[in-house]
């Protein structure tokens, strides 16, 4: 299957169509800059299905907000419109991701919180924002394991049998990788370059690209989580860390102890 094979393949497999109506409803509001919150909040509580997961997300520790979230509203105001709407359009790959590979849950919701940690570090705008492409950097395994089982079965092999790193595993048998599947997913929901970029080039980083800093931190977070080994992203290796992406973040040794430091006592406190 080459490149152009598997984005038609992937853009059906997520197009807007096949998800819900209320999906497709809520997300022209949120497009709408004139709609409010509060607007909002009440279209996505129509649908209980969908506001049930929306909430079960924003409360399953990936923000480590300290009092739960028991409205969309309330969640439109702490989180704001762009990621609620991220949030709405990928509850049906989240669905799948508990039953996808082993670990891949922990691995995502430990690396969506240190890139929070991250970002709080480096003093960033949106925080919220950034935390959400940390759950969503790996979505693309999910979407090559349930609909593209003829390349994602040949991966896996190559992964175990020689002992390498998922996404080096990817690019031999399919060119691509679930970085850039997750990409075209985030590209296809017109979700905004800030949010696109980092989960694209999370394995790719390029101090040129216009997303560079908040690509470095979904980058920085994932070689950590995994190095601290929290969940899993299907592999046994840890990447290469980046030193371009170090210093688009001006961070050196002693600031990555930091984060690590706060990343194991805010795991601990997750993992209860
Ligand atoms: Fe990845
Ligand atoms: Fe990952």
């Amino acid at each position: 299957m080459d490149r152009s094979e598997m984005r038609r393949l992937v853009e059906k497999v997520t197009s807007l169509p096949t998800l819900p109506g209320s999906v497709t409803r809520i997300t022209k509001m949120l497009d709408d800059t004139d709609t409010t919150a509060a607007e909002v909040g009440r279209e996505i509580e129509k649908d209980q299905v969908l506001s049930a997961k929306v909430l079960k997300l924003v409360n399953s520790g990936f923000y480590g907000f300290s009092q739960p979230i028991s409205t969309i509203q309330h969640a439109m105001v702490l989180l704001g419109f762009n990621v609620v709407k991220t949030l709405v359009l990928s509850t049906s790959v989240l669905d799948m991701m508990s039953n996808s590979m082993a670990g891949l849950w922990q691995h995502s919701l430990a690396c969506a919180r240190t890139c929070a940690i991250i970002a709080r570090f480096l003093d960033l705008d949106d925080p919220e924002e950034i935390s959400v492409t940390g759950l969503l950097h790996d979505l693309g395994k999910v979407v090559l394991e349930s609909n593209v089982k003829e390349v994602f079965d040949p991966v896996i092999t190559l992964v175990k049998e020689k002992d390498m790193l998922f996404y080096k595993a990817e690019e031999e048998v399919m060119e691509i990788t679930h970085a850039t599947v997750g990409g075209w997913l985030l590209d296809q929901w017109q979700l905004p370059g800030q949010l696109v970029e980092p989960i694209m080039y999370h394995h790719d980083f390029h101090p040129s690209r216009t997303h560079a800093l908040r690509t470095g931190v979904v980058h920085l977070a994932d070689i950590l989580v995994r190095a601290e080994g929290f969940g899993s992203g299907g592999d046994r290796r840890i990447p290469v860390l980046s030193e371009e992406a170090m210093k688009v973040m001006g961070l050196d040794v002693d600031d990555v102890k930091e984060i690590m430091e706060e990343m194991t006592d805010e795991m601990r406190d997750m993992m209860r």
